[in-house]
């Protein structure tokens, strides 16, 4: 008889794997067979992590610093990123409030755990980012999914936040810049979720990875600014991976009030321990070493942001949100789907598989991000590319 003693936990059967990893996965076995995939379906950089950070990193290897450090990240670097954002966001926050973990994912899975009970629900506006809602379900808490339109920009509304409360909500999990959406809220927006917030006494989880890349010279906003007050039920969560396209060195962090962070920090120290302690002083230089290679990048991805929104706009059918920031394009297949319906092509999966499968681009489709009918580019790859990437794109419609 087959023994049933390793059968996974009831926690991990509802758990999907990550929908981004396994078709970035499939594009590169494509390629392996030589095959010409152009893979837009990852969010990382192309850009390689700038030399003086990687110098930076080889000089800490040098002069040993391999060895475990606390639990939290090193004081240089709790001291680093609490300089950074109090001078980005004019909000004086301490390095005792900062927690250092293993890339912005595992500081989003440590807020969870160390805030939600049981039962718990936590708003998430969609489209969201693939994590979110596996994070929180593991944590024991309930994802609850509110829709958002592209009409609005795939903005939540405070009203809609409003409705959606319930005396079982406890979180609301707000990403600007968003991925998957690349849409920016704007201080007032955001405001208006921050009232909501007060009123209904709800902690709030600001996901600021791509703090640093809005465009069009607009100023990016922190969540906690807000509103006086704003910061005692915040958690900010952000990292080095998208800002400095450190993706693989895994540093990320939170900014929380002093005892939760203590308490995050006493998690951290029982499951994972540090992380990589070369990676916190390569970090160390990235926040306090020269900042061009940010303006670079930032320049670099807002050309991408126009050669795909002028592209993707002039398609047949295709509806894209104002890309504000963030490195991806999300846009509606819905009405080349009524086309192809009778091709066999219905849903965002089905649209996707067959671009690659025929067209050899990999993108991800929509329902990953809780919004069927769309599709999400990552723009993250070079000019060429991505001109290559969407004249298929654009055969592939016109086939339709
Ligand atoms: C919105 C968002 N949050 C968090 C992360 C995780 O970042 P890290 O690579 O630092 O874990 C990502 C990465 O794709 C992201 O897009």
């Amino acid at each position: 008889m087959e023994s049933k003693s390793l059968a996974t936990a009831r926690r991990m059967r509802a758990l999907e794997p990550s929908a981004t990893l396994a078709m970035a996965a499939r594009a590169s076995a494509m390629t392996a067979s030589g095959i010409d995939v152009i893979d837009l379906s990852v969010g990382e950089p192309d850009f390689p992590t700038p030399a003086h950070i990687c110098r930076a990193a080889e000089e800490a290897i040098r002069a040993g610093k391999t060895k475990y450090t606390p639990a939290a990240g090193i004081p240089q670097l709790k001291k680093a990123v609490a300089d950074d954002y109090s001078r980005r966001t004019g909000l004086a926050i301490t390095p005792a409030q900062v927690v250092v973990s293993n890339g912005a994912k595992h500081s989003l899975h440590n807020v969870f755990t160390a805030v939600l009970d049981e039962g718990d629900e936590v708003i998430v506006p969609t489209p969201y980012w693939v994590s979110y809602a596996e994070l929180i379900k593991l944590a024991g808490a309930k994802p609850v999914l509110l829709e958002t339109r592209i009409e609005d920009d795939f903005k939540l509304h405070a009203d809609a936040l409003r409705a959606a409360v319930t005396p079982k909500t406890r979180m609301l999990l707000l990403c600007s810049p968003s991925n998957p959406t690349g849409v920016v809220y704007t201080a007032a927006e955001l405001g208006a979720l921050a009232d909501v917030a007060i009123e209904r006494d709800l902690a709030v989880v600001a996901d600021e990875i791509y703090d640093q890349l809005v465009f069009d010279g607009r100023p990016s906003v922190s969540f906690p600014t807000l509103r006086p007050g704003l910061a005692d039920r915040t958690v900010v969560v952000a990292g080095v991976s998208k800002t400095y396209s450190m993706t693989g060195w895994r540093i990320g962090w939170t900014i929380a009030p002093e005892p939760l962070s203590k308490a995050i920090g006493n998690l951290q120290s029982q499951e994972t321990s540090n992380p990589c302690s070369v990676s916190q002083h390569a970090a160390v230089a990235a926040l306090t070493g020269p900042q061009e290679c940010v303006a670079e990048m930032l320049r670099a991805f807002e050309k991408r942001r126009d050669l795909v929104a002028g592209r993707l706009k002039a398609m047949s059918g295709v509806r894209i949100p104002e890309i504000g920031g963030a490195f991806y394009a999300f846009f509606d297949i819905r009405e080349p789907l009524k086309r192809m319906a009778g091709k066999g092509i219905a849903t965002s999966m089905q649209w996707s598989e067959t671009l690659l499968e025929k067209h050899h681009v990999a993108l991800v489709a929509g329902s990953a991000f809780g919004a069927e009918g769309f599709v999400r580019m990552s723009f993250a790859a070079s000019e060429e590319k991505l001109s290559a990437g969407l004249d298929r794109i654009a055969a592939f419609l016109d086939a339709g």
